[in-house]
């Protein structure tokens, strides 16, 4: 049961913080403020974050992720924040988007949607294919495409992406949901092609794997990355202990060793603007949104 609490808990704390982020995204204001802001109000109401905070933008459908000398401002972008934290390891997981332009705002409702519809049909043994089918026939309703390679997730102790995978359009996956997993439903909406490729430099990163590192500081800088528990960081908070020059070299180096997952931005391959909306289910006799407002 205290996992339940926990996961209770972590979602309340994600839609919190992501109902404060929200208000941050305005026109002239800076993105790496508005990030530290954000990532600084997780740790004050008592989480942790469990992925660095994201916002991406336009074609940038996820992973985005202000560096250390971002000088990025909003203006009329559409902005996708995405905000996951953890306590002691259960996670929430949600994120909305914000027009700034206001001339797409179905584009942003597609997505809104998509995902309540999606909430609506879900009980324990829904397939997969079902919630997909639904995700993906509410976007075209917009007539605009679901991301395809973009897909939700279960969620588990210090995991984001554990099975099953929620898709995002009919996959005729039939396995169904069963009681007791907590899920992450994430449909993006675009007016491209629907589909996403990496694309850019990687800004956000995890270690996979323990190996043996020699060289002290690189020592030390894996130790500092272990205390995340595997969940994904970024060099940023790494800088509040290293230096800059130390934490790219550490980084090379567990690359080297074959130890560090990358997560490059996720740009639409058309370059279509992308928008989505997520939310955090338990599913149980009666489905729980986490990270829904209580
Ligand atoms: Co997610």
């Amino acid at each position: 049961m205290e996992d339940i609490q926990n996961y209770e808990k972590a979602g309340q704390i994600a839609c919190k913080v992501l109902e404060y982020g929200k208000t941050l995204i305005k026109k002239d204001a800076f993105l790496l403020e508005v990030t530290k802001k954000i990532e600084a109000k997780i740790f004050e109401l008592g989480a942790k974050p469990a992925f660095p905070v994201q916002i991406s933008m336009n074609d940038i459908a996820a992973h985005y992720c202000a560096i250390l000398d971002d000088k990025t401002t909003f203006n009329d972008q559409l902005v996708s924040l995405d905000v996951g934290v953890h306590v002691d390891g259960y996670i929430g997981d949600n994120a909305y988007t914000v027009d700034l332009s206001g001339k797409n705002k179905e584009l942003v409702e597609a997505s809104r949607k998509a995902l309540n519809n999606a909430i609506k049909i879900i009980q324990i043994g829904t397939s997969l294919a079902e919630i997909g089918k639904t995700i993906g026939e509410t976007i075209e309703g917009y007539g605009f495409k679901p991301v395809k390679n973009l897909s939700g997730h279960g969620l588990d102790e210090y995991d984001i992406h554990s099975p099953p995978t929620i898709p995002n359009y009919d996959t005729k996956d039939e396995t169904k949901l069963e009681k007791g997993q907590v899920i992450a439903i994430e449909p993006f909406a675009t007016n491209g092609v629907g589909l996403i490729h990496e694309k850019g430099l990687p800004n956000v990163f995890s270690i996979t794997d323990i190996k043996p590192v020699r060289i002290k500081f690189i020592r030390q800088i894996l130790n500092k990355i272990n205390e995340y528990n595997g969940l994904p960081f970024t060099k940023r908070w790494l800088t509040k202990e290293f230096s800059l020059s130390k934490i790219s070299l550490a980084l090379n180096q567990f690359k080297q060793l074959g130890i560090l997952k990358e997560y490059p931005p996720l740009v639409e391959k058309s370059n279509g603007l992308v928008s989505q909306a997520e939310h955090s289910l338990l599913i149980d006799e009666k489905v729980k949104i986490l990270t829904k407002s209580e």
